[in-house]
């Protein structure tokens, strides 16, 4: 199984940015922590980008055979565009946030790809990748 992982803008921030929301741990520790648990069980891809456009090229390279976990991060909020990237590859994905939006402000609440995604994970941290990752590897297995 190939699964990618995308991160959206100012997750390259993580460290840095807002610890109560988001922890200490940085973009590269997060993804060595979805390494170490996924290990050889899948071909792995991370992929962050602060722009939308990026992260909508980056989706048309995907087909319904792969998986994704994506956190578009604020992009989640606003982007018709990545939710039709979404729906035109047809990859099953699930919906990650690191923060728990509906304890923050309202406009996180919406969101444009909960309704197309297999499922949702948010306000588990870094875990919520790693969890996302072993239900797609649970569900894929023979
Ligand atoms: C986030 C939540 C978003 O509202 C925010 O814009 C982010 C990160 C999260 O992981 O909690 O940048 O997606």
């Amino acid at each position: 199984m190939r699964l990618f992982v995308v991160n959206g803008p100012n997750l390259n921030m993580l460290g840095r940015r807002e610890a109560g929301f988001y922890g200490t741990f940085s973009l590269a520790d997060l993804e060595k922590n979805i390494r170490t648990a996924v290990g050889t069980r899948a071909e792995l891809s991370f992929f962050q980008s602060n722009s939308e456009g990026e992260i909508i090229d980056y989706i048309h390279k995907l087909t319904a055979d792969d998986r994704l976990i994506i956190n578009a991060a604020s992009l989640t909020h606003t982007s018709i565009g990545i939710r039709d990237a979404l729906s035109a590859v047809k990859v099953p994905f699930i919906e990650v946030h690191i923060s728990n939006v509906y304890a923050r402000e309202e406009f996180r609440h919406q969101s444009y790809l909960s309704a197309i995604a297999h499922g949702v994970i948010v306000g588990l941290g870094a875990d919520g990748y790693v969890l996302a990752a072993e239900h797609f590897l649970k569900s894929t297995a023979a």
